[in-house]
């Protein structure tokens, strides 16, 4: 059966973790789904994954929709969420809605992410009001990478317990929380009452989440290993490497044999 946000806000209060993958396509999200993942994320990590961008910033619209409509299609049971890219959010409650909108209007999924602390908690609420279920988050933010001059470790205790405290009073039904300290972490997910999906953030949250090219080891050449926070279940980049250079060998020496 489908997987609505409701339920997965439920998962927290009957103790169940929940498991969430990053996905772009569809053969990708039909194993992820079948095998019983519960959430399925069309993140806009796609622009450094799939695009081989250093940064998500120049994902687009289009792009989001364009991969979120194929993930949406393929799956029968895990919840789909997709990213709201840079700058729906910041630009306010409407910009977030027109965005959230399309997103609801050419693609199956269930449900939007939105980056950001309190300063987006009305914007989060507005989408709410409009129907629109949305999953928070907070800590390391990647669309304010400029800002913030990198990628680091998140340690402003009370601060970030404001923030996730804010995101949930405005409706999110879940709140992912990047790079906090475990100790943060694990306080912010005993304060709220929707669940926490860490990533970097230690074991204790309700859930956890891991980019789908890092956990399965699809690495480009230049990448030796994913980040120090990913527990790496594959190295796909191996086996494709061996597989392809058995393959040109059969080609070249006229061994390859059907
Ligand atoms: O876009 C993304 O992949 C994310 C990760 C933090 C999971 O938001």
């Amino acid at each position: 059966m489908k997987l609505t946000p409701l339920k997965i806000s439920d998962y927290k209060r009957a103790g169940r973790k929940i498991a969430m993958l990053t996905v772009y396509d569809y053969v990708g999200a039909r194993i992820l789904d079948e095998v019983g993942i519960d959430v399925l994320l069309v993140g806009d990590s796609l622009g450094n994954v799939v695009q081989g961008k250093s940064t998500t910033l120049p994902v687009t619209l289009d792009e989001i929709i364009y991969h979120a409509e194929i993930v949406s299609r393929a799956v029968r049971r895990a919840l789909v969420v997709v990213d709201l890219p840079f700058p729906f959010c910041q630009l306010g409650a409407d910009d977030a809605i027109r965005a959230a909108a399309r997103i609801f209007k050419e693609t199956e999924a269930d449900a939007v992410k939105v980056e950001g602390g309190s300063n987006r908690a009305a914007t989060i609420a507005a989408l709410v009001d409009a129907g629109i279920p949305v999953m928070g988050h907070c800590g390391l933010l990647p669309q304010n990478v400029h800002q913030a001059g990198g990628f680091f470790i998140q340690r402003q205790r009370e601060e970030l317990l404001r923030d996730v405290k804010a995101i949930e009073a405005a409706g999110a039904f879940a709140i992912l929380i990047e790079c906090l300290t475990a100790e943060i972490a694990k306080e912010a997910t005993e304060v709220l009452n929707v669940p926490t999906i860490g990533i970097g953030s230690g074991s204790d949250c309700d859930g956890q989440v891991l980019v789908f090219h890092d956990i399965f080891g699809y690495l480009p050449p230049e990448k030796e290993r994913p980040p120090k926070h990913v527990k790496q279940y594959a190295n796909l980049k191996a086996i494709i490497t061996e597989a392809t250079k058995n393959y040109i060998n059969d080609v070249h020496n006229s061994t390859f044999i059907v």
